[in-house]
């Protein structure tokens, strides 16, 4: 970057750079003390103040004490309204600083299907709400043609908050975010649940297959009330954008879907 850089120049310049939105007027630093997640020391402690004695703690312990918590959060709301408002305030996740909104769950709190993908993308994270981007646009017509539309479902994430340049969430991330999402199953207590993708699916079943050997095969998640979910694992609909080939595999296990609605 120069300072004779047209405006034209210098946007280019940040979307060369891998910028895809504006989160303030003015620049920040984020590993500065006071805007750092990582600094906080309350509830999850991961180093001391930068100056003085740096006792770093490992990140496996962060990640355990950031479960922690999040689980006790879990623990203590019986509505998804007292969770979403727990987790658009939760400090053991530092996504959550980079995200401009909490992306939680969206439709019917009664909802017969569950829908899981991995975590929002630029779109989401400006409106708040799961897959109203381009995939999106492709999931409604996908449920379109079962006869469904997203208010009769619930659709949510493995992550709340959208990882910066939509990079692959890191173990930790997922490990940290998973009981929200498993407090989100339990109290849609759905009949079915699809899982898009294979990050979603690796996630919640916590196995390291495939999609493409998960899709099409009946599983189970069991609630923490010992109640068994069938669960589908399919393609992600934005694989299914850039494989439009796969789209006959993700039709199929939509009917199938649609079948074990009718079937419970
Ligand atoms: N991809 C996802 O996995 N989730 C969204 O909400 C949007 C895109």
């Amino acid at each position: 970057m120069n300072e004779t850089m047209t405006e034209r120049e210098l946007i280019e310049w940040y979307i060369t750079a891998g910028v895809d939105c504006i989160c303030g007027d003015k620049p920040w630093m984020q590993l500065e003390k006071s805007n750092s997640l990582y600094f906080q020391k309350d509830p999850v402690k991961v180093v001391e103040q930068a100056d003085t004695k740096q006792e770093e703690i490992p990140l496996s312990q962060t990640v355990v004490s950031a479960c922690q918590s999040a689980r006790q959060i879990c623990m203590k709301v019986e509505t998804l309204e007292e969770l979403k408002a727990l987790v658009e305030t939760f400090n053991g996740c530092a996504l959550r600083m980079t995200a401009n909104k909490t992306v939680f769950g969206y439709g019917s709190p009664t909802a017969d299907l569950l829908l899981i993908g991995e975590a929002p993308g630029a779109e989401e994270d400006r409106s708040g709400i799961p897959f109203v981007g381009r995939s999106g646009h492709l999931l409604d017509k996908m449920l379109q043609s079962i006869h469904l539309n997203r208010e009769d479902c619930f659709v949510t994430n493995v992550l709340p908050w959208r990882p910066p340049g939509n990079r692959t969430p890191t173990e930790g991330e997922i490990a940290v975010c998973l009981p929200f999402l498993k407090r989100q199953i339990d109290l849609v207590k759905p009949k079915v649940i699809l899982i898009l993708g294979g990050s979603a699916a690796n996630a919640l079943l916590d196995n390291g297959e495939s999609i493409s050997k998960l899709r099409g095969k009946w599983l189970e998640y069991k609630l923490s009330d010992g109640t068994k979910v069938p669960v589908l694992a399919s393609f992600h609909p934005a694989y299914l954008l850039r494989n439009a080939g796969q789209k006959g595999k993700a039709w199929s296990d939509l009917l199938r879907i649609k079948q074990k609605l009718c079937e419970n």
